[in-house]
């Protein structure tokens, strides 16, 4: 079934009566994903139930077959594993530009910093390992991570409670061990406070300078929290207080992230996340080559970086991945093959995860029909959470097809097959895919298509 979009675009760019331009079929999906996207009966069952590879306590299985294997396995996991954020510089690769911006915002400049990107760009490792830092330079680095129902009070509270009365302006030498041994959450009221009190508090820091990370600030709903953590962002410049706020979040601008603050537009740096380099992308597979005795090929480095679109989080699983296909097959070179077949299991894995349903749509003739347009949605929406607006998605499709004709679709993908879920709050209609895994599909099987032609 031609649907509205298709419609419009042969009726734009393609001779009318013949089917489908060269152009059109470019940006189809492509027939190998089809055997991807198909039931689960892929994996034929081996002659033995597989096994556990390494024993729980992490020593290696020395009475298994092959412990060599088993040793590498446990250092790649270790060493790329894609879960956990990194927490310590010896596993942090790159970013020295980032890491170089947020020392001199805090340091030479003073400001408040908002790191914004999208999810696994690597935000709370460059918290974590910025902390590491600035530890080292005698600062007091507090972390906190903020959940949806968090409270201004709550969470500022819990921050006083890990700054001791050492550094309080009102306590000398003379002072009594016993109050030196209090933190300044001694010095807040009982019950619920504001932004006015906490900087009366932390105005009050000597001795030291204190850095309280916000991480996950995007999660926060309340926009009174937001607003008071901007009037505290305001009140600490005004008085040159010791005390600066780091905060992260999914965003794809500063606006987005604390809100329209305009009074502290001049107290705060805005961090951009961007997206690794290659070098940055080889650097982190070297760390699992060193732990595995590995090597990626140049261009195995080179298509996981364009495969994970620049995502620190996708280039440690696809080189993860890539590097245990390599092993299983006991070789210790990962070559472009073997990243192939990584992506495929990733994506596989990934549409399982998918309800039937969306499955089902995501095979079906439909959505090969409408799969650039489905692509170029994701696309839009990698920078803000998954949320775009259709002027997005125009922006996004080679074809350059009316944001007008490109809502309508959107709208039917989201109406009955309820694929894209709606906000209708604003001026412009924002659409989202339902589940996020579907936009990370299609991202990395579109960029996959795009290595294979
Ligand atoms: N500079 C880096 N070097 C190595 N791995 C990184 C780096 N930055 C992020 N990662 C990895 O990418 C994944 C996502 O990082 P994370 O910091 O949690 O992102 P975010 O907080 O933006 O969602 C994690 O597995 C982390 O280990
Ligand atoms: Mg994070």
């Amino acid at each position: 079934m031609a649907t509205l979009f298709t419609r419009w675009r042969r009726g734009h760019d393609a001779p009318v009566a013949e089917g489908p331009s060269p152009a059109d079929i470019a940006d189809r999906r492509p027939a190998f994903l089809d055997t991807l996207w198909l039931d689960d009966e892929t994996s034929p069952r081996d002659s033995e139930l597989p096994r556990f590879s390494a024993l729980a306590s992490d020593d290696v299985d020395l009475d298994g077959d092959e412990p060599a294997l088993s040793r590498s396995r446990l250092a790649l996991r270790d060493a790329l594993g894609a879960s956990q954020p990194v927490i310590s510089r010896d596993r942090f690769a790159g970013r020295h530009d980032a890491l170089t911006q947020l020392i001199a915002a805090i340091e030479e400049q003073r400001l408040h910093v908002v790191i914004y990107g999208e999810r696994g760009i690597g935000k709370t490792s460059l918290v974590h390992v910025f902390a590491d830092t600035a530890r080292e330079a005698r600062y007091l680095v507090l972390y906190g991570s903020c959940g949806t129902d968090g409270r201004f009070d709550e969470i500022f509270r819990a921050f006083a409670a890990k700054i001791p009365m050492l550094y309080h302006r009102s306590v000398l030498p003379t002072t009594t061990a016993v109050e030196q041994a209090l933190h300044f959450d001694s010095m807040l009221p009982p019950g619920p406070f504001g932004p006015r009190e906490a900087s009366d508090l932390f105005a009050d820091v000597v001795g030291t300078r204190v850095i309280l990370i916000l991480d996950e600030y995007d999660r926060i709903a309340d926009a009174n929290f937001r607003r008071d953590v901007a009037e505290l962002i305001k009140n600490l410049s005004d008085r040159a207080a010791r005390v600066q706020l780091i905060l992260t979040g999914v965003a794809s601008n500063l606006d987005e992230l604390i809100g329209f603050a305009p009074s502290i537009r001049r107290n705060i740096v805005g961090l951009p996340m961007r997206p690794l380099k290659v070098d940055e992308v080889g650097e982190i597979l070297r760390l699992g080559e060193a732990a595995a005795g590995l090597r990626f090929t140049d261009d195995a480095v080179a298509m996981i970086a364009t495969v994970a679109s620049g995502s620190p989080y996708l280039v440690r699983l696809l080189g993860h991945r890539a590097a245990m296909v390599a092993l299983d097959a006991r070789r210790t070179r990962v070559d472009p093959a073997h990243v192939t077949a990584a992506v495929e299991r990733v994506l596989t894995e990934w549409n399982a995860t998918l309800p039937r349903r969306v499955q089902a749509l995501l095979s079906g003739d439909e959505a090969r029909e409408q799969w650039a347009l489905l692509v170029a949605a994701a696309e839009a929406g990698t920078y803000s959470d998954g949320w775009f607006v259709a002027a997005d998605v125009a922006a996004e499709l080679p074809g350059g097809a009316p944001p007008a004709a490109i809502e309508a679709e959107l709208r039917r993908l989201a109406g009955p097959h309820n694929l894209i879920e709606t906000d209708e709050r604003l001026d412009e209609p924002r659409f989202r895919y339902r589940f996020p895994g579907v936009a990370s599909l299609l991202l990395m099987s579109a960029s996959l298509a795009r290595l294979r032609r």
